[in-house]
């Protein structure tokens, strides 16, 4: 830093990039002193709007010639996480902008920067900081909510003609199916949940109705749900909406505590409400929350309102500068750090694995864990490969078993043999019913002795696509009795599964398993499986593997 102030440079000279003169207008010691942009003419421009001195076409540039402290990423989504991680490998500072990632790889890749890195790192996520936001927290802190427990958050933009001036939005928020632009809405709800993050999400959408400029469909359905399970227990419902023909409402939330509840206001004119236990009369009389206002906003709110309103999205651009200054200058840590911002970004990238296969509860990982011992291992993999398609065996069924799908009504035979092969820990008949509407059609099958009407092995055959493995099939949930061993039935049922796959089309079949499971593993094999091996701990994983298979 030159004495106090710090300086900036912002990679990303658009409508956000330049949104950042009337913030930095309203905060001391601090100065734009670079502007990036591809684009040199919009570098031009915002340099002049802002007073830069230097201006690059080449952020890599920026980074080693420019004499700045923190950069400032304002670029396309899928460049902030590259773009956060080389400036933290130079130990600059980095205030990024929403999300901070878009992919699980990525959000890996910025922790480890994180940690290697002497800078700080802070996600701009500003609608933390409106003031109906930062009141109902601290209504929240002083337990006037009592324990909270449901929220919901909606994010509801039509910007088809936006998508046509930034196409990249055209990519990345609208070319993708679920919530793909999550941190406005689940932010504002951690804020109320402190201590809490979602651990699993269930994606839903709501079909697609309009097209782009060219024809198309939109790859994202109009209106996607995103429910959220938190760690606490409670429940998270969130609506991405980006399409639909519309007014906007960016930031509709709703919070459930057992003390009070809090409802914001859909549309202009109307008033955000409270109704709280310790403060309303009975159980059927809502208070305004500006009501509340002189009572409970923060001083340090009230104190610099009249600053932040200079500034865009409710004054929360300005308190995220000077959140992020004052993490700069070693005063504070930063409000949204690596760990928080993944906390707002992973339920939307979990969101859209959960959309591709029809829904599925996916958990959703804690960047906290990664890295660390903690951090559970990823299973091993196997695919079935094409050229084995016409060759697949059909394993002999022995006389006295018979292979079929399961029956509606068969639910509880079901997590019978799944508990003796210490499967089904914690789930209920619902679990399996919704693996019954889940399932690829024809795909559950369950292979029954027939002297004792039992369910002795199964497996099923899933549509899941995921990262490595696009437009893939994968088997699942392959079990045998271990009282029937010896019989050859985990193969019956994965061959069954394996035929399905390949009848329905599906080019790239894999599956999931342990190191430990020697048995299955020679099964798979048996029929044709291949270790599916992507990098040297896998290869090393698998050479252990085998060599344990050979003694
Ligand atoms: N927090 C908020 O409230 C908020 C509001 C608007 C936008 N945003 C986010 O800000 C980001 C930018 O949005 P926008 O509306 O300004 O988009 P934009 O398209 O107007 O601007 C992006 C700019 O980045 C430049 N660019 C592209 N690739 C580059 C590269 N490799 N190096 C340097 N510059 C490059 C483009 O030329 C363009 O000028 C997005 O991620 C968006 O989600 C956040």
């Amino acid at each position: 830093m030159a004495g106090d102030t710090v300086r900036l440079g912002i990679v990303g000279a658009g409508g956000r990039g330049a949104s950042f003169k009337a913030t930095c207008d309203t905060l001391p010691d601090v100065q734009i002193q670079a502007v990036c942009d591809v684009d040199e003419a919009r570098a031009q421009r915002v340099a002049e709007l802002t007073g830069a001195k230097q201006t690059f076409t080449d952020y890599e540039q920026m980074l080693e010639k420019a004499d700045i402290d923190a950069v400032i990423v304002a670029t396309p989504m899928p460049l902030h996480a590259p773009q956060s991680v080389a400036a933290l490998r130079r130990n600059i500072h980095v205030l990024s902008e929403v999300p901070a990632a878009v992919s699980v790889e990525e959000c890996k890749q910025l922790v480890q920067a994180v940690r290697e890195s002497k800078a700080v790192y802070m996600m701009a996520e500003n609608y933390i900081y409106a003031k109906p936001i930062v009141l109902v927290k601290e209504l929240v802190r002083r337990g006037l909510f009592g324990t909270t427990y449901y929220a919901e958050g909606e994010y509801i933009h039509e910007l088809k003609e936006l998508n046509e001036l930034t196409p990249w939005r055209r990519r990345w928020q609208t070319g993708i199916n679920g919530n793909t632009y999550p941190t406005h809405s689940i932010g504002p709800i951690l804020e109320w949940m402190p201590g809490d993050r979602v651990v699993s999400v269930c994606c839903a959408g709501s079909g697609h109705h309009y097209r782009d400029a060219r024809g198309e469909l939109y790859e994202n359905e109009d209106s996607t749900i995103t429910l959220c399970k938190m760690r606490s227990g409670g429940l998270v419902k969130l609506r991405l909406d980006m399409l639909s023909d519309r007014p906007h409402a960016m930031n509709v939330y709703q919070l459930q505590g057992t003390d009070g509840c809090y409802e914001s206001a859909r549309a202009p004119g109307e008033h955000d409400r409270v109704w709280l236990r310790d403060l309303c009369p009975d159980m059927n009389t809502w208070l305004p929350l500006h009501e509340l206002e002189e009572q409970f906003l923060p001083e340090d709110w009230k104190r610099q309102e009249e600053l932040a309103r200079r500034t865009g999205h409710g004054g929360g651009d300005y308190f995220v500068l000077a959140d992020f200054l004052a993490a700069v200058r070693g005063e504070r840590p930063p409000a949204v750090d690596v760990h928080t911002a993944l906390d707002m970004t992973l339920p939307g990238l979990m969101s859209q694995v959960s959309i591709a296969q029809g829904g599925r509860w996916v958990d959703v990982p804690d960047s906290r864990v990664w890295g660390t011992e903690e951090e559970p291992k990823p299973q091993l993999q196997m695919v079935f490969p094409p050229h084995r398609f016409a060759s697949l065996p059909e394993p002999p069924i022995p006389a006295g078993y018979r292979l079929r799908q399961i029956r509606p009504g068969e639910e509880e035979k079901y997590l019978a043999l799944m508990r003796k092969v210490g499967f089904a820990e914690g789930w209920t008949v619902a679990d399996v019913q919704r693996f019954m509407r889940n399932v690829l059609p024809g795909g559950f099958f369950v292979v029954e002795h027939e002297p004792t009407g039992e369910l002795v092995a199964t497996a099923m055959a899933n549509h899941a696509p995921r990262e490595q493995h696009p437009n893939a099939g994968v088997l699942d949930w392959v079990a045998a009795d271990p009282a029937h061993q010896g019989k050859g039935l985990g193969k019956v049922v994965t061959a069954a599964v394996v035929r399905l796959l390949i009848q329905r089309g599906y080019e790239r079949i894999y599956l999931l398993t342990d190191d430990w499971r020697l048995p299955a593993i020679a099964t798979y094999l048996s029929l044709g499986w291949e270790p599916y091996i992507y990098d040297e701990q896998m290869r090393e994983r698998w050479e252990k593997v085998m060599g344990r298979m050979h003694v």
